[in-house]
């Protein structure tokens, strides 16, 4: 039997970046994304600004979204939002948005939930993504959100572990912030590590009671105290050694995800492992992840560049899989800043 062929129109808007993206079935037509500069200046997101900045993006982005994927809105076969987690403010653009727009087309609307679609746009057709078979674990590392979780199909996700504080993305940025890069710092920490010694310095690694939770607040307190002390020393410290702190920051970052990672497979039994979010961005964790297919023998999926940070697309592949299972929007749908994993 002949698959039939399914355009949605999917929009993410949960924190600072307006997305749309048009997919025909489990591939992408079209992925936009408009970033916000402005947050920049402020070293973090600006609620109210990331709002405003929605509402300016939203049309153009969605226009060129169909026009890039050379989709009229009449072929549209259901529009899809994020519902959440994320800002309010933001949030809320994409769903008036979405929901005015499948209320005019006539066609369902698909509340989708950012973090699953983090973790699912592993399935995603494409040539340089492989899917994972269920069960698998993925380690979904972003802005907001540090967990490890078992995932048995679709619409069925166990949280192992999870992070007790900080999320991984902000030790990142809180780092950054300290060197007095501008946000987001988890990019250009990135950058800078290229260049410098990972063995530079030591960061221990924070003890959590659950051997797979992750606890990075006293992490980004004892960078604070390690620079402190060494700017007193020499008040040209960060100047000097900016390569090896990034280096020696993101090297502890990483071997503290992949300690947390090996104990959920000796634990899980399951060796097919993913990462996801914003930080699977990151060079050496995608680099480490990969190495670890001949040091411990596991599957690695690592997601296509442009699927880690916030964007449509996935948003598309999730609402695609609840197409297919009829779970639509109600009218009263509305967004909501906290939803855990399995709403
Ligand atoms: O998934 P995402 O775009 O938004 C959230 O849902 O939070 O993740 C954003 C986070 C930021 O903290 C950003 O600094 C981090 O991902 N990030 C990186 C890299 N690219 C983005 N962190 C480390 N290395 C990168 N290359
Ligand atoms: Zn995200």
């Amino acid at each position: 039997m002949k698959k039939k062929t399914i355009h949605i129109l999917s929009i993410e808007s949960s924190c600072d970046d307006t997305g749309a993206a048009v997919l025909e079935n489990n591939r992408v037509l079209s992925n936009i994304i408009a970033g916000q500069k402005i947050h920049a200046a402020y070293g973090g997101v600006v609620p109210e600004l990331a709002s405003r900045a929605h509402q300016q993006n939203i049309v153009p982005v969605v226009d060129q979204a169909l026009k890039e994927a050379g989709i009229d809105k009449k072929q549209l076969k259901a529009i899809a939002f994020t519902q959440g987690p994320g800002l309010m403010g933001s949030l809320l653009v994409g769903t008036s948005f979405a929901k005015s727009l499948s209320f005019a087309l006539e066609i369902p609307l698909i509340p989708v939930n950012h973090m699953q679609a983090h973790v699912l746009a592993h399935f995603i057709d494409e040539a340089s993504q492989n899917q994972p078979p269920f069960p698998f674990l993925c380690m979904t590392i972003s802005g907001g959100h540090t967990q490890i979780l078992k995932v048995s199909a679709y619409n069925d996700f166990e949280i192992l572990g999870e992070t007790i504080d900080d999320a991984v993305g902000e030790a990142f940025d809180k780092t950054a912030k300290l060197l007095g890069l501008p946000y987001p710092g988890g990019p250009l920490i990135d950058k800078y590590a290229k260049e410098g010694n990972p063995k530079a310095f030591a960061f221990s690694e924070p003890k959590t009671p659950n051997p797979l939770d992750f606890s990075f607040s006293g992490f980004k307190t004892a960078i604070l105290y390690f620079l402190q002390k060494e700017q007193k020393k020499d008040a040209d410290f960060i100047k000097k050694n900016l390569n090896d702190i990034c280096a020696s920051v993101q090297h502890s970052i990483v071997t503290i995800l992949m300690n947390r990672m090996k104990k959920a497979v000796q634990m899980s039994g399951i060796n097919h492992v993913a990462i996801a979010g914003g930080v699977s961005a990151n060079s050496e964790i995608r680099s480490t992840l990969k190495s670890m297919e001949n040091e411990m023998g596991w599957t690695t999926y690592i997601p296509k560049f442009e699927y880690t940070t916030d964007n449509a697309a996935m948003i598309g592949i999730v609402a695609y899989f609840k197409y297919l299972n009829s779970e639509f929007g109600k009218e009263d749908t509305t967004a909501t800043s906290r939803l855990d994993i399995n709403s």
